[in-house]
């Protein structure tokens, strides 16, 4: 074999029959052998040590485009929505495509690294050059070796509100774009809004394309294009390749509505995405006290059966100047604003950060089986719960079989069982 991962723990979910250490043979980047004390030899061996390896992390939202742009032309003063889509309108014409692509290519190093290695990202296709498309076409080709980048045609001003812009995203998906994307609420109108769903629905399913769409991201609790979504997906027949991502209105939903709304999207297999970071910065924004939380209802949807992933959304960009590329600190965000502290929803927050994302993108060779792709990472913690408590260190990154990254590790000093080597007491206490 190539490489024996000796000693790993995997995800309770993930592997739910693993209750103890196993041994995971990979060769020719693929993953042969699950099992514990796999007696076979392999030119290079890691020793997880009873440590947490699992299928990398996926964000399955992302606005690869506008990333790391922070501070072009300027900073966002407020922190608002607003001033955001303000700049990044500033920003578009002068974007550079050989500046993008390098944006994006330093973006994927800092996912590799820790260890997110499939990315769904939107690219705006309302500027007719249709530059930054050609540049994410361009970065997908050149990390495909280690990297799954999935690309959204992403009609940033609105289908119909902007003047060619179906024109331009028709295009995009002849470039190599892979899904069709839309913001709905953002149309002049709420029938506008739901014409585009239909339409752009239509489209999809002609060209057998998924379909993710920007959806209700709004505080209005009248907003109702997330049915419109789903209703279209089971008119059309595109059940399980539908995601309606942010839907913060449904926050702010009467709960009458929600309870008919939910068993719908169910119905039609529409995923969803909530992006904890932001929406928890954006949403509720104009709120006195008290003050909405506006990220959508993520354990009531995940109760009803609906499949719930998080996404990072943004990284130092007009939208949001923080960030690395973790998809720990997003399920630790989310953790928190959704409440989700019980034991079940604990793991449930870590599924949404790698295998529910997985789903989204229709990863078929995702897992830690025989016969999957062998994209792993090694983390310094022992269970899923730990790795969000820590956002633990990526002790190594595996892709397609190879090592890409490697991390030391930092637990000792911050687990019950660990000695905080790196403290003198003995000083605190003089
Ligand atoms: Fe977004």
């Amino acid at each position: 074999m190539d490489l024996i991962i000796r000693r790993a723990m995997l995800p309770p979910r993930v592997a739910p029959q693993a209750k103890h250490a196993v041994d995971i043979g990979i060769e020719a980047g693929r993953i042969v052998a699950v099992e514990a004390n796999l007696a076979a030899v392999a030119r290079d061996e890691i020793d997880a040590a009873g440590s947490l390896v699992t299928p990398p992390f996926v964000d399955p939202h992302f606005h690869m485009d506008a990333t790391l742009s922070y501070g072009l032309p300027r900073v966002n003063a407020s922190g608002t929505l607003l001033e955001g889509i303000a700049l990044w309108g500033e920003l578009k014409p002068h974007l550079m495509q050989e500046a993008l692509i390098e944006r994006a290519m330093q973006y994927c190093d800092w996912a590799v690294a820790r260890g997110l290695l499939a990315i769904r990202s939107h690219v705006d296709v309302c500027d007719p050059r249709l530059l930054a498309v050609e540049a994410l076409v361009e970065v997908k080709r050149r990390v495909a070796p280690y990297l799954d980048l999935q690309l959204v045609a992403f009609p940033q001003d609105g289908v119909l509100r902007s003047a060619g812009a179906f024109e331009n995203l028709k295009r995009s998906i002849a470039m190599g774009v892979d899904v069709v994307g839309g913001i709905p609420h953002f149309e002049r109108t709420m029938a506008d809004g739901a014409q585009s769903v239909r339409m752009l629905c239509e489209y999809a399913a002609k060209q057998g394309l998924r379909v993710d769409m920007h959806c209700d991201e709004s505080d209005d609790p009248m907003s109702r294009h997330i049915e419109t979504l789903a209703a279209e997906t089971q008119r059309l027949g595109l059940h399980g390749r539908v995601t309606g991502s942010h839907l913060t209105s449904m926050h702010s939903m009467d709960n009458y509505y929600v309870s008919k709304l939910l068993p719908l999207m169910r119905e039609s297999g529409v995923s969803a995405i909530a992006n904890p970071l932001i929406n928890i910065t954006l949403q509720g924004r104009s709120d006195t006290y008290p003050k909405r939380r506006g990220m959508t209802r993520v354990p009531e949807m995940m109760a009803a059966g609906i499949n719930v992933a998080f996404g990072h959304d943004c990284v130092m960009d007009p939208w949001y100047s923080l960030g690395s590329g973790d998809m720990l600190e997003v399920a630790h965000m989310g953790l928190h604003v959704a409440q989700m502290t019980g034991v079940e929803g604990m793991h449930a927050c870590f599924d949404a950060v790698t295998v529910n994302g997985a789903r989204i993108l229709g990863l078929e060779d995702y897992g830690v089986a025989p016969g999957c792709a062998a994209n792993l990472v090694l983390l310094d913690a022992r269970d899923p719960v730990e790795a969000i408590r820590l956002r633990a260190a990526r002790l190594a990154v595996i892709s397609r079989g190879k090592v890409v990254s490697r991390a030391p590790a930092a637990r000792a000093a911050l687990s019950l069982e660990g000695r905080p080597s790196e403290v003198d007491f003995k000083l605190h206490r003089d």
